[in-house]
């Protein structure tokens, strides 16, 4: 039988978005570029990739298990997840804040940011039957590196145990992925700074990524993706005989923000993939989902719908894919 959800397990924070000309040297005290920043907004990678689920999907249903803390945040946070169509009942409550990352924007539209764990550390071992069930039978399970590295391995060893494939975002925390893990990952997604620090070498480019890959994957790793930024995005299969394929970003008349592209695409590559589109419309989806990702302030709420990606394709049809 068709199964009929994607499930993320992973970190809800409250952002809190600064808006700098640069960051201060030690010791230093600057003022923000405006008066009128520091605002919250709802983020954490997996409530982004929770939410970009939901706004993509066409007939799966979003679940995602995080916990909340019992400040106001976490009742903002709640309500908006809930508004956004993604089912929390996974999902736990804690006497202690909500998690918060604070998100340092240039003027380019990059940014710097700090997570504090918060509620996102208190996740408990063994996981609940509740949960255990939710992994078996979903047609996907995305992680990422917000909550406690335990459940993401008792996660990818169950999900691996019931043929359910995991993608893993290594972003987050600094931290490796366990080896012995490697194998049951189906689809490893570094950007370019994670993977460098996975493989202990600078990833400047799509050379630099195929070598960092085949690395991992000589450690067996399965499907490596990477993310260049502004560079694309690059598919290097398992199977060492096939061919990678390498998505060029999109490009866009104005880089407002780029935080929560990284969440977008993956979220979207997710969506395209459970619905059973090719590797190649995988990319091509969650490159057009970034492109729009960026384009507007904040992580979640700059999220597109399945109708702005589809829309954007038709108008931006030059970025294709093409076997690297
Ligand atoms: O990927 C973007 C996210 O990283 C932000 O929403 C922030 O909460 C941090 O987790």
């Amino acid at each position: 039988m068709r199964k009929k959800y994607i499930l993320v397990i992973g970190s809800v924070n409250a952002d809190i978005l600064i808006e700098i000309d640069r960051l201060p040297a030690l010791g230093e005290t600057i003022a923000a570029s405006t008066p009128h920043t520091g605002t919250f907004s709802p983020g954490g990678k997996g409530a982004n990739q929770a939410a970009g689920v939901a706004r993509l999907a066409r007939s799966l249903q979003a679940k995602f298990a995080c916990q909340f803390g019992n400040d106001t945040h976490g009742e903002n946070l709640k309500q908006i997840l809930h508004n956004e169509k993604v089912d929390i009942s996974l999902s736990g409550e804690h006497l202690c804040p909500s998690g918060q990352a604070f998100i340092f924007l240039y003027p380019s539209g990059d940014n710097s940011i700090i997570i504090v764990g918060g509620a996102n550390s208190k996740w408990s071992i063994p996981l609940s039957k509740k949960l255990q069930n939710a992994v078996k039978e979903a047609t996907i399970v995305l992680l990422q590196s917000e909550i406690p590295s335990e459940i993401n391995g008792l996660v990818t060893t169950l999900a691996y145990e019931h043929n359910v494939p995991v993608m893993w975002d290594t972003g987050g925390e600094d931290r490796a992925v366990p080896k012995e893990l490697l194998s049951k990952i189906s689809f490893l997604c570094p950007n370019e700074t994670e993977i460098s620090r996975l493989v202990g070498f600078d990833v400047k480019n799509k050379e630099d990524a195929i070598a960092a890959a085949r690395q991992i994957q000589s450690q067996g790793g399965q499907n490596v993706i990477i993310t260049l930024g502004s560079n694309g995005s690059i598919f290097v299969p398992s199977n060492s005989s096939e061919t990678p394929t390498f998505q060029p970003c999109y490009s866009v008349e104005k880089v407002v923000d780029t935080t929560g592209a990284g969440d977008s695409y993956r979220s979207a590559f997710a969506v395209a993939f459970a619905e059973g589109k090719s590797i190649c419309e995988c990319m091509q989806f969650a490159a057009a989902a970034s492109a729009l990702t960026i384009q507007t302030k904040g992580a979640l709420n700059s999220l597109p719908t399945s109708e702005q990606v589809e829309e954007f394709l038709q108008h931006n049809k030059r970025a294709k894919f093409r076997a690297y």
